[in-house]
């Protein structure tokens, strides 16, 4: 098994190997795996594979074992896959659907609503007794052809409320909870002090509409967690600095206007590459959410290995470290209730179109390979939820 400093060795012989690169930029990529290197003190993996992928424990049940929730996203066309699938509900407590009960797959029209894929997800969700959470109900994305044209400053409010009225309705009871808005906040985009989001939302009804969710979520929906769910929230760079001020801001505000908010979903995109993580800050944020009596929630963990080294071993290294440190971190807070992979398997990630790798190589992120074997990931998100400190 590589160790830490023969992982980053060969990387950073993989890198200095690649005579194209100008000496500046070597030192560069040196540098960044020097600070990467002091950065994960932890065990680069080099024990995670003594820990034991071949233990027949899941993830569900190392989460379970600490009263926390482990899962991951999943969409129709994974869930037709038989492999995949009963890797899904070996290792998951908990579904959330990818983008099913999206706008944009749930409104085929201003009068229609269409819950025929969330429905089979529940029907598959409730079957093999998994829970299943609701993403979401107010987002700037994933909205429908019609949506300009037929939404507009006199009917926003009446089309929004009726959406999560209809919506949270036609499931009440039955989810685990709801991210009843999405991504309100982006600070680098955004022209106000609040670092509100330019949405459709928010031009169309003012920062109300936020608010006016949840009320209309909690109306319709009284049994569901409801959750605020943003991203950006991780790193200790300029931006997510400043992200995860706006957000405590925004959580702030709401709570003391007593709008039924339950839960922080903190996405976790995380980046391989990314050495700016400063543990004490996290930390710090994440006490200060649960102080406003909230819950957290990771609703979409994944690192992407699109700027990491070709070597799998290497790059399986650096993104299952990261995934361990950043959980180290978070699972010590106890307001935090649930962890969710966004995706199980790199057989179906969203980042292999998203954020594909410049040298054509299939990525990586997932606790699961393309054959559903268990990785690296798998053993450092089995190691933290066993190792938690809570
Ligand atoms: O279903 C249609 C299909 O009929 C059509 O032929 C095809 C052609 O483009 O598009 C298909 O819809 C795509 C959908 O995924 C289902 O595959 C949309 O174009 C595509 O934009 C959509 O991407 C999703 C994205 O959110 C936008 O909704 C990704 O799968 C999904 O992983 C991603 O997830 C988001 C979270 O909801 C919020 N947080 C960030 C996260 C990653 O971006």
């Amino acid at each position: 098994m590589l160790t830490r400093r023969q992982v980053l060795r060969l990387g950073r012989g993989f890198l200095a190997g690649l005579g194209a690169i100008a000496p500046a930029c070597a030192f560069r990529q040196q540098h960044k795996l020097a600070a990467f290197e002091s950065l994960y003190h932890a065990p680069l993996a080099s024990n995670l594979q003594a820990f034991g992928m071949d233990r027949p424990d899941a993830l569900k049940d190392y989460a379970a074992a600490r009263n926390l929730l482990y899962g991951a996203a999943a969409n129709p066309h994974g869930l037709s896959d038989p492999v995949f699938t009963a890797a899904f509900l070996r290792e998951c407590a908990i579904l959330v659907p990818e983008n099913e009960l999206k706008w944009q797959s749930i409104r085929p029209s201003p009068t229609q609503f269409d819950f025929s894929q969330a429905d089979r997800l529940l029907e598959v969700a409730q079957r093999h007794h998994l829970l299943m959470r609701g993403h979401t109900l107010v987002w700037d994305q994933a909205l429908p052809d019609w949506f300009d044209e037929a939404v507009d400053r006199q009917n926003a409010e009446q089309v929004m409320t009726a959406h999560i009225a209809a919506v949270a309705s036609h499931f009440a009871g039955q989810l685990h909870s709801w991210d009843v808005v999405n991504e309100a906040i982006a600070v680098p985009y955004s022209q106000r002090s609040d670092g509100l989001h330019p949405s459709p939302w928010l031009e169309l009804l003012g920062e109300s509409y936020i608010e006016t969710a949840f009320y209309a979520a909690a109306e319709a929906d009284p049994q569901a967690m409801l959750v605020y769910n943003d991203r950006w929230l991780d790193y200790d760079t300029p931006r997510d600095n400043a992200q995860r001020e706006a957000v405590l801001n925004l959580l702030e505000k709401l709570i003391s206007k007593g709008v039924p908010v339950h839960a922080l979903g903190i996405q976790a995109h995380l980046m391989g590459h990314e050495t700016r993580f400063n543990a004490d800050r996290l930390r710090t944020f994440l006490r200060d959410v649960a102080s406003l009596g909230l819950k957290i929630l990771i609703t979409e963990l994944d690192v992407t290995d699109r700027d990491l080294p070709a070597d799998v071993a290497i790059r399986d290294s650096i993104v299952a470290t990261a995934y361990e440190t950043y959980l180290n971190v978070v699972l010590e807070e106890p307001a935090v209730v649930a962890v969710l992979t966004w995706g199980l398997s790199d057989r179906y990630t969203w980042l292999s179109s998203y954020e594909p790798r410049p040298d054509g190589l299939s990525v990586r992120p997932l606790p699961l390979d393309e054959a559903m074997n268990r990785k690296l990931v798998w053993t450092a998100i089995a190691r933290a939820f066993e190792q938690a400190n809570r």
